[in-house]
């Protein structure tokens, strides 16, 4: 496949990173180009009337060399803004994973005090973003292979806090194994499961096979009794309550088990995490965070005392699969925009690119949305194609060879593995560009 390629048309603002960005704040995370003074002279679209509609983007970027994937910065900060109020005062922790990019990851650590450390998926990763300056990195899963492992080793020698997952024996006799042979102590955490089991369902994902206080005491012991590791954390992720939606168009049956069998969940995970989180406090009383949770559990999760800290990544992106929950939407502020390259039919406008589909038990629902105009759709027996995606419009905006059709991608971060930068929008205007992993030369997963 041919990696899309940054726009390079005469509008294309100069390409931030992580360095170039303007101004920087207190925690040495740097804000993305501010609304700066004059700005609106520059801007192609008025701010004050700001629907986000076909033809604002379709002015925003125009010229734009397609495909290319944007970020309405402007929708964002309302993302951020909602994403903190939810939180009702606990800490977030950033998933990058949601985000991979790490100018992005730098500018919402920036946005508020709520916002703290950052929840990695891989040991290359962490280590990645340590050296860009970022700190206390939480490897979301385990690590096995040695060389990972010896990755994050060498990473806290020179200063670095990664903090390893674990769920097992074997996980924390491998890890001080390494430790031992390079001289350092590396932080765990401690995965603890939250599915919840139903006659005939397993409510939840197949991960840490930690759920009883009989199964976490061997483990806990061991990492206590190790001059080689230490316990930094527990982590508990309900995804059956964060990545459940509970209000799909037309299926109303489910909706309603889905949100009773959410409803019942809570109270078990509730229940379980106090009592395992009171159990390794008796052995780790100064274990440094309880952190659970994801963007769909997050007016769930904070009811728990003893959690300190959720984790929340898709939010800020705002992707399709989150627009079906009932209680919380979030603004749809990245996409990705193809374009129009032939028209088989009158009501039929074929695109360049398009088939970025998200991961996860396959499904229509992890297809990319048509956003924008209002009305395109897929086509069943077509979908979204490997390199042609016919989309079906008949309404009322003329649409022409080499306009954009602007999709939303199921998930979060994946998107960024499909484009090497970003476009930036504000009030009107692409006001920068900025790498994702992949435009850093990255490839964690
Ligand atoms: C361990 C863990 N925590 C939290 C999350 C939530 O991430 P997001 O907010 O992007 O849904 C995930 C998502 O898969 C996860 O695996």
């Amino acid at each position: 496949m041919t990696e899309p390629q940054p726009p390079q048309t005469q509008q294309q603002p100069p390409t931030g990173d992580a360095e170039g960005l303007r101004a920087s704040s207190s925690n040495g995370a740097a804000p993305l180009v501010p609304p700066a003074s004059g700005q609106q002279s520059q801007s192609r679209v008025s701010a004050q009337a700001m629907p986000r509609d076909y033809q604002y983007y379709r002015e925003v970027f125009r010229g734009q060399q397609m495909p290319f994937a944007y970020l309405d910065l402007d929708l964002l900060e309302e993302n951020i803004r909602l994403t903190r109020d939810r939180a009702g005062g606990k800490r977030i922790r950033i998933a990058s994973k949601s985000l991979r990019s790490v100018a992005i990851i730098k500018h919402i650590l920036a946005a508020e005090s709520t916002f703290q450390g950052i929840m990695a998926f891989t040991a290359r990763e962490a280590a990645y973003l340590a050296r860009q300056g970022l700190d206390d990195l939480l490897i979301g899963y385990p690590t096995w292979h040695e060389e990972d492992i010896a990755t994050v080793a060498r990473a806290t020698a020179e200063g670095a806090h990664i903090t390893l997952m674990v769920d097992s024996l074997a996980h924390v006799e491998r890890i001080e194994t390494i430790a031992r042979r390079y001289g350092v102590r590396l932080p765990l955490c401690l995965d603890i499961d939250m599915s919840v089991d139903f006659p005939g369902l397993h409510f939840g994902v197949w991960r840490s096979p930690l759920r009883t206080v009989e199964q976490v005491r061997p483990v806990i012991a061991r990492i206590m009794s190790s001059p080689h590791v230490w316990l930094d954390g527990i982590m508990g992720y309900e995804a059956q309550i964060a990545g459940v939606g509970d209000r799909y168009p037309r299926q109303v049956l489910k909706n309603a088990l889905v949100t009773w069998l959410k409803r019942r969940s809570l109270r078990e995970i509730a229940a379980r995490r106090s009592a395992l989180v009171a159990l390794i406090r008796e052995y780790a009383p100064q274990v440094r965070f309880v952190n659970g949770g994801g963007t769909g559990s997050v007016h769930t999760t904070r009811l728990e005392d003893c959690v300190s800290e959720i984790t929340v990544g898709s939010a800020f992106y705002g992707p399709a699969l989150f627009d079906h929950y009932r209680d919380f939407r979030y603004q749809p502020a990245a996409g990705f925009a193809i374009e129009i390259v032939r028209r088989p039919h009158p009501q039929i406008y074929t695109c360049l690119g398009g088939g970025y589909v998200a991961s996860g038990a396959a499904g229509r629902d992890k297809l990319p949305q048509p956003y924008l105009p209002e009305g395109a759709q897929l086509i069943t027996t077509e979908g979204a194609g490997e390199v042609q995606t016919p989309i079906r419009y008949s309404g009322s905006i003329a649409l022409s060879l080499g306009d954009p059709i602007f999709l939303r991608h199921a998930k979060a971060g994946e998107l960024c593995e499909r484009f090497t930068h970003l476009l930036l929008v504000r009030n009107g205007t692409v006001v920068d560009s900025v790498t994702t992993y992949r435009g850093d030369g990255q490839c964690f997963l």
